[in-house]
């Protein structure tokens, strides 16, 4: 039986893992139950009916016989514990986390790529590649030789990371920033959209510019 998939999150990166999940649902390779969003989202995404909240998630489950999930809520800087606490949830009530990985994304076969990761169009892994679980590697991102990606962490549209990089767990590397070659960002750490990372980043903390400069350091 292909996977028989809940999705976590009803906004503008839910729209982004919907149209993904349609495309291996055309192939074969699972079918997209519904949504779970807070009350006052809108009916539906792109046409996938939002089924109810979280707290509703044990009926959901059994009602439509669900097997797996993804969380597609987003996030826009690091440490964030909104998506950690869906998984964490989610894997609580029974569920698996279900791996998608869009066909026109280039993926290394050398790569290992954690449960419930999600790997938009044109993102590109290259060997001994690394990724952990629930990680978004969002829109056009490129992740050279050797990176290691923690659990949780987002990779927004356009970053680069060169060989060697280490992101941490629930880190952010925002919209277009590059990290250059063996840079390790701590975990919860926030590289701004843009910046040129040429140094290593503290846990918790947020750097900006080219070369990036600390904005703040862990709250
Ligand atoms: C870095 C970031 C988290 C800071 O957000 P914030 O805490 O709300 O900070 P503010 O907007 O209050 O800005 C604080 C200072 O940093 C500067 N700054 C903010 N973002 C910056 C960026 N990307 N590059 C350079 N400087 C930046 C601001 O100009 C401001 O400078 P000032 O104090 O001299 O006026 C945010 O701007 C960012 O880049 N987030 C990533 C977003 C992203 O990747 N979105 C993709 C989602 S798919």
């Amino acid at each position: 039986m292909p996977p028989r998939i809940l999705c976590f999150g009803a906004g503008g990166h839910a729209a982004v893992v919907v149209d993904l999940i349609q495309i291996l649902e055309a192939q074969g390779e699972g079918v997209l139950l519904g949504l779970l969003a807070e009350p006052g989202a809108a009916a539906d995404v792109l046409g996938v009916p939002i089924l109810g909240s979280d707290a509703a998630l044990g009926s959901i489950i059994s009602s439509l016989d669900a097997t797996h999930f993804v969380v597609a809520v987003g996030s826009v800087q690091g440490g964030g514990s909104l998506r950690p606490r869906l998984f964490a949830r989610a894997e609580a009530a029974g569920l698996i986390p279900f791996v998608a990985i869009h066909p026109k994304a280039i993926v290394s076969p050398h790569t290992e790529i954690g449960p419930g990761t999600v790997i938009m169009a044109g993102a590109v892994l290259q060997a001994r590649v690394l990724i952990g679980r629930n990680v978004i590697v969002n829109t056009r991102c490129s992740l050279d030789h050797d990176c290691i990606v923690g659990d949780h962490a987002h990779l927004a549209p356009g970053s680069v990371l060169s060989g060697g990089v280490t992101l941490g767990v629930a880190s952010h590397v925002g919209t277009g920033a590059t990290i250059i070659h063996d840079i390790r960002i701590g975990d919860g750490a926030t590289v701004a959209a843009g910046a040129t990372v040429v140094q290593n980043c503290p846990p918790g903390a947020t750097v900006v510019g080219t070369p990036a400069r600390l904005l703040r350091s862990k709250p």
